[in-house]
């Protein structure tokens, strides 16, 4: 059949011959032909493609497949077909035309076994060669849920490759895993069967009009923006998708993965980066565009649990419960709406606040990226007057509007304050009129506004850069895993969060409002109490206890409060040292637990003498202090960043010598004693942080530790049991000559340990922690009531 319509279209000339020099033939496989996707977008998406490239000199064909056996897919796939549109600007009778020739030039094939594989490949192998076609490439759209790929991927690589010289392109529709890790294990998979460039990994988004546009915008109005695309002038950046649908029918898939996996770790992340991304030196240049995308992925700030706030709407529960089976009490976490606040680490971003926000049962359905200015004009004329003309006063902002919403088209608005932009005519047209509309908060014409000459579907447009290989459209196996890298520790780290119910739609009021509180996001209303769950009741005891351990004193309250008791008491200690010497020396530890304080610190605490505070460390991990695992960058992405310390006052220990790490021949104990005995009077510091581990060690002192329990060294290098093994620490007599020393335990996990030292003895060899007694100093015990009572 497929034979008989190439060689009738070669003859009446619907497709050029090959005498006239054809480009080759491209045989299009669709994978999950009669699946869901490929009925909304794929076949459609896959006809445009025919429309548009028919005279391009390719000749194609199109192969759909899927599990089914051949008379009931061959139906199923040709019921979809049959009901194709034309687009709107296609005159009538060629698109009838080209949609019989389409129809004829599609096959349907069981794709099942090895052998079913094999087939393909010979029949697509018989045609080309009885046409005389020379073959161009082969495209396999895989759409089809991602536990399939391996095996389809084998067959295709063993059995379905093209002939040397002609390309190979996969298509691969997400979820591209579930977080790092099984992003890595997926991208490692792949990657056995098919090279990076035959890859082309699909996020829809990058397809919309409004998004693609993003890069184009910036390279052509550059002489615009680029006095202004930069901190000082940008307020803030909002990417945006509110969804009206809720999750039924989906919550099998919804329940694994959550709004921020859904939606948030892709679109608008890929959204974001072409926004903040640095304008690559030519755009056509596709290697360039990713390389400048990567790097601004990278440099993304770490996710704190403090930068998200979570929702989840009300009827969510019942659909789980129903549709997965699930019994009454069943609880999900699973966030059905998100809030993150992001910032990147460039110098260009620095400090400004990237809100990224999604949801599903929300009021309305809209997308955006805007990009709010700042204000930085003094208006001396009444209002009155100020209205008049294109007055600096009013809000600056350029918006590349995704869709739906009150504009219902993709369109681009920029302030007419700002200036006038430049765009392609051949795609974008002007939009005026409809004065009375009003969006982010200001009338429509206040804006220039400007929307797609041809609205093109983001699945068309997707296929039609697949054809012309611009990887620059799809997501590469680093950028996927940058994300990833990025995502995955928030996602750990909310994994138990219970989200903020809501009710959903228009009755969501204001209960979804949030604000950036000392670079926190926090809902700006509280919960409606009707909604709160009543099987997570509210602990009530927010008292502090003040009493004994081992004899010393003890404070203790829930993690919060008792976080907020040490910071004021570490502020404190800091005022008096100062007061009485002039300055205050602090030695801090590392680990998950000072991580709180070192927040609250940077935000809560205004007063603090950080300009005569001297920074030590406690222990070190032998690691670069760019090392994501060392103490010291944990201590200068919480802390030191957040607080205007001089440089001078910071003394990172020395594991980092001649380009190696922790050689004793390298004398880096010896150094950071020497400078400890050098500033710090007596070698007595102000106050010591320390934490207990779950075997007892504190700093880096670890039960039979040879080193730093006893003896004359300062300063030691240990071994620990976990990795990092190699560690540098302050040793016991050192830190028992400090004269405060504050010891911080939370969690349920140390709960253990908690109840075990509060029985024995000074056994520092077996339990390190037991041995801190500052001999002249004065030691407080700050344990949660996790760690105290379990
Ligand atoms: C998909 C998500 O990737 O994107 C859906 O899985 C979401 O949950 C959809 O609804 C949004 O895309 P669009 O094109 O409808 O805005």
């Amino acid at each position: 059949m497929l034979r008989r319509v190439l060689c009738t279209m070669l003859l009446v000339g619907a497709l050029p011959s090959l005498a006239e020099g054809s480009q080759g033939h491209i045989s299009v496989v669709l994978l999950g032909a009669t699946g869901d996707l490929a009925k909304k977008y794929l076949w459609q998406g896959l006809f445009q493609l025919y429309i548009d490239q028919v005279s391009s000199g390719h000749s194609f064909t199109f192969h759909g497949a899927a599990l089914t056996d051949l008379e009931l897919g061959q139906k199923l796939m040709f019921d979809v077909l049959k009901k194709l549109s034309c687009p709107p600007d296609e005159s009538p009778n060629r698109c009838a035309v080209l949609k019989d020739q389409f129809l004829k030039l599609s096959q349907y094939h069981q794709l099942k076994t090895a052998e079913n594989y094999t087939a393909l490949n010979r029949e697509i192998g018989i045609l080309l060669h009885q046409e005389g076609l020379k073959e161009a490439g082969r495209i396999f759209y895989f759409s089809v849920p991602p536990f399939a790929y391996t095996e389809i991927a084998r067959h295709i690589n063993s059995s379905c490759r093209p002939p040397p010289g002609a390309w190979l392109r996969v298509v691969l529709e997400k979820p591209f895993g579930h977080d790092l890790e099984s992003a890595q294990q997926m991208a490692a998979e792949l990657t056995s069967f098919f090279r990076e460039e035959e890859m082309y990994r699909v996020d829809h988004y990058l397809g919309k009009q409004a998004v693609a546009h993003i890069l184009p915008f910036r390279d052509q109005n550059c002489q615009f923006l680029d006095p202004i695309w930069n901190r000082h002038h940008v307020e803030r950046v909002e990417v945006v998708l509110k969804e009206t649908v809720d999750a039924k029918g989906r919550t099998s898939f919804y329940e694994q993965y959550g709004v921020i996996r859904d939606v948030l770790q892709n679109h608008l992340t890929e959204a974001l980066m072409f926004l903040t991304m640095e304008l690559p030196g030519n755009l056509s240049k596709a290697e360039e565009v990713l390389q400048c995308k990567l790097q601004a992925l990278q440099s993304l700030r770490g996710l704190e649990k403090q930068s998200v706030v979570l929702g989840q709407y009300q009827a969510y529960a019942s659909h789980v419960q129903e549709e997965l089976q699930k019994g009454q009490n069943y609880v999900s976490t699973t966030p059905t709406f998100a809030g993150v606040l992001v910032h990147s680490d460039s110098l260009r971003w620095e400090g400004v606040p990237f809100l990224l926000t999604s949801g599903k049962a929300l009021d309305e359905r809209v997308g955006y990226v805007r990009v709010l200015f700042k204000n930085r004009a003094y208006c001396t004329q009444s209002e009155a007057l100020r209205d008049a003309g294109h007055s600096q006063c009013k809000p600056k902002q350029i918006v590349f509007y995704i869709g739906h919403g009150v504009l219902n088209t993709p369109a681009v608005l920029v302030s007419r304050n700002l200036f006038r932009p430049i765009m392609p005519k051949s795609n974008w047209r002007e939009v005026v009129g409809q004065p009375d509309l009003h969006i982010f908060g200001q009338p429509l014409s206040d804006y220039y506004v400007y929307s797609p000459v041809k609205e093109r579907d983001a699945y068309s447009v997707l296929i039609s850069n697949i054809y012309h290989g611009r990887k620059d459209f799809f997501i590469t196996t680093e950028n996927l895993l940058a994300s990833w890298a990025f995502w995955t520790p928030l996602l750990n780290s909310i994994s138990h969060q219970a989200p903020r119910l809501y009710p959903g739609g228009v009755e969501n009021q204001h209960y979804l409002d949030f604000e950036m509180v000392s670079g926190e996001l926090a809902f700006t209303v509280a919960e409606p109490v009707e909604l709160l769950n009543p099987s997570g009741p509210m602990p009530s005891d927010y008292k502090t206890i003040q009493s004994k351990f081992r004899k010393s004193p003890l404070v203790s309250a829930w993690s919060e409060v008792l976080i907020s008791q040490l910071a004021s008491d570490v502020e404190k200690t800091a005022s008096r040292a100062v007061a009485r010497s002039g300055q205050f020396h602090l030695a801090l530890s590392g680990g998950s637990s000072p991580v709180a304080l070192f927040q609250r610190l940077a935000r809560h605490h205004y007063d603090f003498p950080w300009r005569h505070t001297h920074l030590w460390l406690v222990d070190e991990r032998c690691v670069p202090l760019t090392d994501p695992e060392s103490n010291f960058f944990s201590l200068h992405n919480h802390l030191l960043q957040n607080i205007r310390v001089p440089y001078f006052n910071v003394h990172p220990m020395p594991v980092h010598l001649h380009q190696r790490l922790c050689v004793e021949e390298d004398g880096g104990t010896e150094l950071y004693a020497k400078e400890i005995v050098a500033l710090v009077a007596n070698a007595s510091f102000d106050l010591v942080l320390l934490g207990v581990g779950t075997d007892g060690h504190t700093a880096s002192l670890f039960p039979h530790s040879e080193n730093g329990l006893e003896g004359a060294q300062a300063v030691v290098l240990t071994e620990s049991p976990v990795k990092p093994h190699q560690r540098m620490s302050l040793s016991l007599p050192l830190i028992n000559k400090a004269q405060q020393v504050f010891v911080l335990v939370m969690g349920k996990g140390k709960h253990d340990i908690t109840t075990q030292i509060s029985r024995v003895g000074r056994e520092p060899r077996k339990w390190p922690i037991s041995g801190v007694s500052p001999s002249s100093g004065q030691l407080v015990w700050y344990v949660d009531y996790e760690a105290l009572l379990g």
